[in-house]
C-alpha cells in the first residue's frame, strides 16, 4: 500500500454533490483553504483544511506551493478516432462554405470516414495515443470517445477497439460512444432509412454483444439523420442496454433536444440553435446539456444559451467536441475560457461543468468528477491561485502536475 500526501494546497476547490441529482445545484462547490489530500494507492484517503495535516505518514509528498487544485478534468464529449486531417476545407470556408455545404457535397465527415476506412488500427492507436498524452497534461484525467468514422460494421469496430486498447494502455480513463449514426455513408446515399435498418439490425446488437461500447449517439441535423430516423437509432439503442446521446441543435433546430428530453438521454450535444420547447423537454428529463464553446467558436456560430439552462436548472457540462472538422482542438482549458466569457458561466459552474457533470453523462459519477474520500484519486495542481485565474489566462497550459489514480504522470 502507497501513501501519497499532497500539502501546501492554497485552495482546494470541487463540486458537491452526486449524480442522483447532477451535482446539486450547477456551481455549488467547497473551497477549502490550507488544505493538504491524503491519497492511499488509487483512492482519496483524507481531506483536510486550515493548515491541519492528516496525521498518517506518507510515502511520497508533492509541494503544491499554495497554488489550487481541482478534481481532474472530465472531458465528456470528443471524437478522438480519426484518419487524416481537414485543414483543405479553411479555405472553402474563408470562402463562405458552410458545414453542411462541404458535407452535402461529400466532404466533411465523409471525407475523415474514407481517410479512417484506409488507416490501420494501428495507426489509428498512435495516433489517438499522442492525442491522449497531450490531454493528460493539460489536466484531463477521463475521457469520452466517440467512433463514427467508419459508417461500415469493421471499421467502427476497428475505432471502438482502439479506444478499448487505449483504455487498457493510457493513464486516461476512456469511455466508449458507439456514432454509427453520425453520417449517412456514401453507398446508402440518398437512403438514410435504409442505412438506419443495418445500425438497428446488426451494427448496434454487435456493439453490445462485445461490449464495445455503453452509449449510443446520433447526429440528428438538417440533411443527416432526421428526428424520425434518430429515434428508431435511439430506441434500438436503448433495447440493445446502451445509454442514449444526442447532437441536437448543433446548426439547425429540427426537434433533437426535444428528442433528447422524450427519450430520456443522459445527454445532449451542442444545443447552439435550442429553443423553447428543447429546453422544456430536457428540464422535465434532467438531460445534460453537454456545451461546446470552441466549436462555436472555430464555426463561427452564436453560443448555446447556457445561463437559460443553467436557470432552468438543466445539467451544463462543458466539453472540447475535438474532432478533425468543426473543432481541431483537445484543450478542455480553452473551453473552459469560452465558457466563462461567452455563456457567462461562473468560474464555479464550470468547474461542475468540466468534473461532476460530465462525469455523470458518461456513468463515471461516483468514482470520478469531485474530491471526496473514497473517490479515485484524480487531481490537477494549476498553476493558480484560484478557478479565477484559471477561466482568466487564455492560450497557456496551466496544469502545473497531474495526479491520475494516486500517480504523478
Ligand atoms: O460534433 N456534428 C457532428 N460531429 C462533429 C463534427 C465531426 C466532423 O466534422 O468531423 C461535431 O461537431
Ligand atoms: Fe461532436
Amino acid at each position: 500500500m502507497s501513501k501519497l500526501l499532497i500539502k501546501n494546497i492554497g485552495r482546494l476547490q470541487t463540486p458537491l454533490g452526486s449524480c442522483s441529482h447532477y451535482g446539486a445545484k450547477q456551481g455549488e462547490n467547497q473551497k477549502l483553504d490550507q488544505a493538504a489530500v491524503l491519497i492511499e494507492d488509487d483512492r482519496i484517503k483524507e481531506i483536510t483544511s486550515n493548515g491541519t495535516l492528516p496525521q498518517e505518514e506518507a510515502d511520497v509528498v508533492i509541494d503544491a506551493q499554495g497554488n489550487l487544485v481541482t478534481p481532474g478534468l472530465v472531458e465528456g464529449h470528443t471524437h478522438l478516432v480519426f484518419g487524416g486531417y481537414r485543414q483543405a476545407e479553411i479555405p472553402l470556408k474563408l470562402k463562405g462554405a458552410g458545414y453542411l455545404d462541404i458535407l452535402r457535397a461529400g466532404g466533411g465527415i465523409l471525407d475523415t470516414v474514407q481517410k479512417t476506412r484506409e488507416a490501420s488500427k494501428d495507426e489509428l492507436y498512435q495516433k489517438s495515443r499522442g492525442f491522449l498524452d497531450e490531454m493528460l497534461s493539460l489536466g484531463v484525467t477521463t475521457c469520452e470517445a466517440k467512433s463514427g468514422y467508419g459508417l461500415d460494421l469493421d471499421t467502427e469496430v476497428k475505432m471502438l477497439q482502439v479506444i478499448r486498447e487505449l483504455n487498457d494502455s493510457h493513464p486516461v480513463d476512456l469511455v466508449a460512444t458507439f456514432m454509427g449514426a453520425h453520417a449517412v455513408p456514401p453507398e446508402y446515399e440518398g437512403r438514410g432509412d435504409a442505412y438506419i435498418d443495418l445500425l438497428c439490425r446488426e451494427m448496434i446488437p454487435y456493439v453490445k454483444e462485445h461490449g464495445l461500447a455503453e452509449f449510443c449517439d446520433v447526429f440528428c441535423e438538417d440533411s443527416v439523420f432526421d428526428v424520425k430516423q434518430s429515434r428508431r437509432y435511439l430506441r434500438c439503442a436503448r433495447e440493445n442496454g446502451l445509454g442514449l446521446k444526442i447532437h441536437a441543435d448543433e446548426i439547425e433546430e429540427i426537434g433533437g433536444s426535444q428528442l433528447a428530453g422524450q427519450m430520456e438521454a443522459i445527454s445532449a450535444e451542442h444545443l447552439i440553435a435550442i429553443g423553447e420547447k428543447g429546453m422544456e423537454a430536457m428540464a422535465a428529463a434532467k438531460t445534460t446539456a453537454m456545451l461546446l464553446p470552441a466549436t462555436s467558436f472555430y464555426l463561427g456560430k452564436s453560443y448555446a444559451p447556457a445561463r437559460e439552462l443553467i436557470q432552468r436548472e438543466i445539467p451544463v457540462a462543458i466539453a472540447s467536441d475535438f474532432n478533425p472538422g468543426s473543432c481541431p482542438s483537445l484543450n478542455l482549458q480553452l473551453a473552459m475560457n469560452l465558457g466563462y466569457l461567452r455563456y457567462k458561466m461562473t468560474p464555479e459552474e464550470i468547474l461542475t461543468a468540466v468534473t461532476i457533470n460530465p462525469a455523470c453523462a458518461i456513468g463515471r459519477g461516483s468514482q470520478v468528477g469531485t474530491l471526496e474520500a473514497g473517490k479515485q484519486a484524480d487531481l490537477v495542481i494549476w498553476d493558480a491561485p484560484d478557478m479565477e485565474m484559471l477561466c482568466y489566462r487564455f492560450g497557456s497550459n496551466m496544469a502545473l502536475q497531474v495526479i491520475k489514480k494516486g500517480e504523478l504522470v
